[in-house]
């Protein structure tokens, strides 16, 4: 039996579905009861829980060969990360209890930076995780290719990709959740020892020059990027609603300086397949 957390988004239900269609029992672990029919329907047992409760996940793990671990996403924490630490409390205690046969856990490109920013709140899990007795592996994806998503409205309505990735010719890491789907059913499966990091991007990095010019060939229109002045973009943020906005701001410039990128960089990475056309005809397609 797996349990996969996050099953009802795109990661998690990637790996869902790569098991499922090759006959292994999963357990989906949502928060919603609302949201388990669909996978009731395909098979899977459900177990509720919150990230944040540890008795429910302990009960979700229980009796599992692995449990995938994907903590939920928090662009705005406060300061200190105490969204994340809850989680990190809960998972761990569940984990002590239950004893899951092995772990994946999605983390991320730059887990092991130094300096604080948004995706401290992964190094903190795998500092954690990697502290109990079951043999953990950490997914560090590199950027989503879906976060184009939130681009699909101005490119198709103004011929703009509005980039924070900086400069646009800067090649970026980038991977499909499909891909990283597909790897985790793999790892899933693993009997590996100790802990270990496997890092994942597609065969060839991406730059917002190259993105803009897959927008134009999918939609039949010319795109370009713009880099958005990263002089703008506290009081971007702060107009958007967000109270801290700093930690994703060194993020976004972890990226744009170098200092996030892979522990064993391009070379040691595992690539991918899915191609970023493949996936922005999706997104496309997913908002006509
Ligand atoms: N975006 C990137 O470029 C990138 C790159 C590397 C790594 N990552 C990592 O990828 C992960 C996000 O993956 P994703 O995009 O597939 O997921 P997502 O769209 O952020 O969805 C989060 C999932 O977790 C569930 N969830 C959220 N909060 C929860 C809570 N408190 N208790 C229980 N379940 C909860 C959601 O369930 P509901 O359906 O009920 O909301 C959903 O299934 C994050 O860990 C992020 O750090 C992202």
């Amino acid at each position: 039996m797996y349990a996969i957390t996050g099953i009802t988004r795109k990661v998690g239900g990637a790996l869902a579905r790569t098991l499922l269609a090759a006959g292994q029992p999963v357990r989906a672990v949502v928060r919603d009861g609302g949201k388990a029919k669909a996978w009731a329907e395909q098979g899977c047992e459900v177990a509720l829980a919150e990230m944040e409760d540890a008795s429910a996940l302990a009960a979700a793990f229980k009796d599992t060969d692995g449990a995938f671990v994907l903590p939920p996403s928090e662009f705005d924490p406060a300061p200190g990360f105490p969204e994340a630490r809850a989680v990190i409390t809960a998972v761990t205690t569940a984990v002590e209890e239950a004893r899951p046969r092995r772990i994946v856990c999605l983390s991320t490109i730059g887990a092991q930076a130094t300096e604080t920013n948004l995706l401290t709140q992964r190094t903190l899990m795998e500092q954690a995780l990697s502290e109990l007795t079951p043999p953990v592996t950490f997914l560090r994806p590199a950027w989503f290719m879906e976060n184009f998503a939130w681009d699909v409205a101005s490119a198709r309505d103004h011929g703009i990709i509005a980039s924070f990735l900086q400069p646009l010719d800067k090649p970026v890491p980038m991977v499909a959740t499909a891909d990283i789907g597909r790897i985790a059913a793999r790892l899933i499966h693993e009997d590996r020892l100790g802990h270990n990091v496997v890092e994942l991007e597609a065969p060839r990095r991406i730059t917002p020059n190259q993105a803009a010019d897959t927008f134009a060939r999918v939609l039949g229109r010319p795109v370009h990027a713009e880099a958005v002045p990263r002089e703008t973009w506290e009081s971007l943020f702060k107009s958007q609603g967000m109270r801290n906005p700093t930690p994703r701001i060194r993020m976004l410039d972890g990226f744009n300086e170098g200092w996030i990128e892979f522990e064993h960089g391009q070379a040691g990475s595992t690539k991918g397949d899915v191609a970023l056309e493949t996936v922005l005809r999706g997104l496309i397609e997913g908002m006509a």
